[in-house]
């Protein structure tokens, strides 16, 4: 799949459920609406969706939420999707997660032909935790991830950056991910969705981070890449790796190779853009027949957008685009 900005599309991300057993103050409001349930996709009709693109040239899949893993039978997915890395068609099957579930579902994750997972940890401090969570337990989530690690899961500690809230933290999370093996990054928060708070308050520039960092710590440039917007710098101290996506101070939609699908069968072309293809219609209309389904998803791919327009400062202090990040996935 090439977009009309000649960006090879070979990565999809798969919202499975917008619904999240914590609310992060930078992501939600603590009441929801979320999806009615009969318009969320089954199990299958995912599967029927994530195939359709690995046809035609996804080699890699992510899913996310929400927090995928609090959605009913979900290691059905994961088993069904994973058919796909034994072949070779696909490349890479990850997932996004809070970590709240982990524990138990880390060795099937495994046994899915999963090798690596984001687990966003924001905070070691189990009050901050509490704070920045508001319904998420710390020690549970330090459990799962355990569990990953002895699963043999390659982890990777997601830390949105937040201004007056986080900052303090950051070397005491570097110091961790590097005594446990875990690469690190650091995301700006996005203008998505209403939050019962202001962003502006807590957006934290990455580029300030850095400079914070700088001082303490010798960070040399990596070229490492997941396939994703980070730009990485190994850390000669603890011998990690530290990412920063810095949607705001660094846009990088020039090598987006992405697109994002939503439990109910939106196909959302960018992160940071209204435009979207619906998916259901051709998969519910033709039960035993993909043609409409792929000529939806060229169609749709046809028209993705050259990039995102997000800025956060006093004048935009709303959201970008009305729906929270869960709904798209991270
Ligand atoms: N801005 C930046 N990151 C966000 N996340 C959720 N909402 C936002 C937002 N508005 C993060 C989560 C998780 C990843 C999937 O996205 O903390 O690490
Ligand atoms: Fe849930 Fe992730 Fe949003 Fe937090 S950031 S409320 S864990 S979806």
């Amino acid at each position: 799949m090439i977009d009309p900005f000649g960006r090879s599309i070979s990565y999809l991300r798969v919202s499975v459920t917008d619904r999240c057993d914590f609310r992060c103050i930078y992501c939600m409001s603590e009441h929801m609406t979320f999806l009615p349930k009969n318009e969320v996709l089954s199990l299958e009709e995912l599967d029927r969706l994530c195939t359709a693109f690995i046809h035609k040239g996804v080699r890699k899949l992510r899913l996310t939420g929400g927090e995928p893993l609090v959605r009913r039978d979900v290691m059905t997915l994961f088993n069904s999707i994973g058919r796909h890395i034994k072949t070779g068609a696909l490349e890479e099957l990850t997932l996004t997660t809070n970590g709240s579930q982990l524990a138990r579902h880390a060795d099937a994750l495994f046994n899915a032909g999963v090798r690596r997972i984001n687990v966003s940890v924001d905070t070691l401090d189990a009050a901050k935790f509490e704070k920045i969570t508001r319904w998420g337990k710390l020690p549970q989530v330090l459990d799962g991830i355990r569990a990953a690690k002895e699963a043999g899961l390659k982890v990777k500690i997601n830390t949105v950056a937040l201004n007056h809230i986080n900052n303090d933290e950051f070397d005491h999370l570097i110091e961790w991910c590097g005594s446990e093996g875990f690469d690190l990054t650091f995301i700006e928060t996005m203008p998505m969705g209403d939050i019962d708070g202001d962003r502006t308050q807590d957006y934290l520039p990455l580029s300030q981070v850095r400079a914070q960092l700088a001082q303490k710590w010798t960070m040399k440039d990596s070229d490492h890449r997941t396939g994703g917007p980070a730009r990485y710098v190994t850390v000669e101290e603890t011998g990690g790796r530290v990412g920063f996506i810095t949607p705001l101070t660094h846009n990088f939609c020039e090598s987006c190779n992405r697109v994002r699908l939503t439990c109910t069968g939106t196909l959302f072309m960018c992160l940071g853009q209204n435009d979207a293809a619906d998916l259901r219609a051709p998969l519910r209309a033709h039960p035993n027949d993909d043609a409409p389904l792929l000529a939806a998803i060229d169609e749709a791919i046809g028209r993705k957008p050259k990039g995102h327009d997000f800025i956060i400062d006093r004048r935009h202090s709303g959201p970008a685009v009305p729906r929270h990040m869960s709904v798209t996935g991270g």
